[in-house]
């Protein structure tokens, strides 16, 4: 498998100028990330709305050449926005937390749930998300709540993971939500974080802006929104926000939000799995640099032909 790197946006030096000469040195810290992984076990389906054929859109060979890449060339830590699994079952959440293991064992990963990880009662009742990965991907004894949840990038900068990932009977329109309390706490770690002069950083799984349709699983897609969107928008409007990071939707953008302090970028990785060929919809992961003002350039790393 050929794996391109690929930068795709440059930004300009950050403005540095009327900082004191102490703090002048602009340090980088570089995330990945990478959403959407669909882990399944073929041979177990048809289970739960999904084919056999539905588990053939997705490679962990792909994943796995993606998280390898990102290891090579070198993070200091990874988010994966959601949708781990395909439906939520055990075994699926099992071979994550395996593929994931590298960083989850160097404390450099953090993982928020996609609507997929919630597909079934059942996954749901028995908290098989926090238990087999949680927010640093390591499981936890007993599922709790746990988002926001924090993580310090460097000295200059957090990423703030939230978890937008509802149940609903029917998992192909029940949209995402942050719910108010979450809102709530993120207004004060940004504010707080940003305060202490650290570039904020949000991720979750779900969109908060869906370009026009392209292809047909945008249509789907459009029936699972984030219901409180307009939530961040407002947030993002009015507080400085560094960056927001999701998943949810296969193919990868970006876009601008108005933010306090200029356009703010939110992007969207796509699906670090998906077999097409298509370009936007190649699977992929992207390295972010970050310093205290915000994400300096962005790289793809984009699975090529094998
Ligand atoms: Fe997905
Ligand atoms: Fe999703």
């Amino acid at each position: 498998m050929i794996l391109a790197a690929t930068p795709c946006l440059q930004i300009p030096a950050p403005r540095l100028a009327s900082l004191s000469p102490s703090r002048r040195e602009a340090v980088i810290v570089r995330l990945g990330h990478i959403s959407d992984l669909h882990l399944s076990e073929r041979s177990r389906y048809p289970r739960s709305g999904f084919t056999a054929k539905d588990c053939e859109r997705y490679s962990a060979k792909l994943a796995r050449g993606l998280l390898e890449a990102l290891h090579e060339v070198g993070v200091d830590h990874l988010v994966v926005t959601g949708d781990v699994t395909l439906s939520g079952e055990a075994r699926e959440f099992e071979r994550a937390a395996e593929l994931l293991e590298a960083f989850s064992a160097a404390r450099k990963l953090t993982v928020v749930p996609g609507n997929h990880d919630l597909w079934t009662e059942d996954s749901v009742a028995t908290g098989r998300f926090l238990r087999a990965l949680g927010p640093d991907g390591r499981g936890m004894r007993k599922a709790a709540p746990s988002y926001p949840h924090v993580v310090p990038l460097g000295d200059d900068a957090a990423l703030i993971a939230l978890d937008s990932a509802r149940f609903g009977e029917d998992p192909l329109s029940t949209p995402g939500r942050l719910g108010s309390e979450q809102i709530r706490a993120a207004r004060v770690l940004v504010r707080e974080h940003h305060k202490a002069g650290r570039a904020a950083l949000l991720a979750f799984h779900h969109h908060v802006v869906l370009p026009p349709e392209r292809v047909r699983s945008d249509a789907l897609v459009a029936r699972m929104p984030l219901a409180d969107a307009d939530q961040v928008v407002r947030l993002v409007a009015e507080l400085p926000v560094a960056a927001v990071l999701h998943g949810h939707r296969h193919t990868a953008f970006r876009v601008d939000l108005p933010g306090v302090a200029g356009p703010t970028p939110v992007l969207c990785a796509g699906s670090g799995s998906r077999t097409s060929d298509e370009p936007v919809r190649r699977a992929r992961a992207y390295v972010y640099e970050i310093d205290r003002t915000g994400i300096r350039s962005v790289e793809a790393l984009v699975a090529g032909t094998e």
